[in-house]
């Protein structure tokens, strides 16, 4: 489904510019701050939304969402068109900021440090929350093996052996098999969903701690579907994941919670099974059931 935004356009030149800025890793370098250690849970991270409002110019599109994204789950988000997924998502990573008059109030905690601390470096909040968009967006001019690189190219990450790398997150994006003859193809002379499954390996390759999804399945067949979420389920076993859906059984597939957004506000969230079968809201009913959309 499309967003009715008044500005698809710039958001589109924005999704691009944030894949290809070149992002130095850097420790987050948060002043007063300093990240936390340990992780919460398991071996992953926790994003905590803490009265997330998002703003563009006088208009609020978030209006004060409290929610956690555990570590090591997948958070299917759902709404309406225009309830402001994409929105919070954009915030999530910092990006909403990058649209002129846009702003964030609230606090957003990645293992319990404030993203937007006061002297916190954008480009290493960005490194641990990748973001993997709805248009597969391969770097036109690069082969296949160059787009997984590019994140470690970009960040300086010169620790690991590159190829090593790229066949780790190929492999992850459930991709290898299909291109390791062809490495130096160019990523564009893929299908739609080899092409998405090629910008999971590049959010993949840097090792992120968070992956936010924004309906990265919306422009795939089913088949191709079927292998992301696939991908998604085993994902989580190394990442948290944050996937926008417009797809319901998308959602209760693949999301262990599922949180639901109406008009800028959270609903409600809960077990992806709660949420479909006993929603404490009549509009969660409602929306879950088809009743609107
Ligand atoms: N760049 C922008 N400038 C001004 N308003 C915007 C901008 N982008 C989005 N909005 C508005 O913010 C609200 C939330 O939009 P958002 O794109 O977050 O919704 P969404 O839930 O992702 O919708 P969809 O399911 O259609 O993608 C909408 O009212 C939208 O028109
Ligand atoms: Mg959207």
């Amino acid at each position: 489904m499309t967003s009715p935004n008044p500005d698809n356009a710039a958001i589109r030149d924005l999704e691009e510019a944030v894949s290809d800025a070149p992002t130095p890793l850097r420790p987050l370098d948060s002043g007063a701050a300093t990240p936390a250690a340990a992780p919460t849970t398991g071996t992953g991270h926790t994003v905590t939304l803490k009265g997330v409002k998002s703003f563009y110019g006088d208009a609020m599109a978030v209006k004060g969402v409290d929610l956690e994204y555990r570590a090591n789950e997948v958070t299917a988000m759902i709404g309406p068109s225009g309830c402001g997924k994409s929105t919070l998502l954009r915030s999530i990573n910092r990006m909403h900021e990058e649209i002129p008059g846009a702003r964030v109030e609230g606090e957003i905690l990645l293992d319990g440090v404030d993203i937007n601390a006061a002297g916190t470096d954008v480009v290493a909040i960005r490194r641990m929350i990748g973001m993997v968009f709805q248009r597969p967006n391969p770097f036109p001019t690069m082969s296949i093996r160059e787009n997984v690189a590019a994140g470690l190219r970009f960040n300086k990450i010169k620790d690991v052996d590159h190829d090593e790398r790229v066949e780790w997150a190929l492999r992850g994006a459930g991709l290898w098999d299909e291109v390791k003859d062809r490495l130096d193809a160019p990523g564009v002379g893929l299908s739609g969903g080899q092409q998405q499954r090629l910008c999971i390996a590049r959010t993949i390759a840097i090792k992120p701690d968070v992956i936010l999804m924004d309906e990265p399945c919306s422009a795939l067949d089913p088949i191709a579907t079927l292998k992301v979420e696939e991908l998604i389920q085993e994902l989580k076993q190394e990442f948290t994941i944050v996937l926008v859906t417009h797809n319901m059984q998308q959602a209760a597939r693949v999301g262990d919670r599922t949180a639901f957004m109406y008009l800028g506000d959270l609903v409600e969230a809960g077990p992806t099974d709660k949420i479909f079968t006993n929603p404490e809201d009549p509009r969660t009913e409602e929306y879950v059931s088809g009743k609107f959309s």
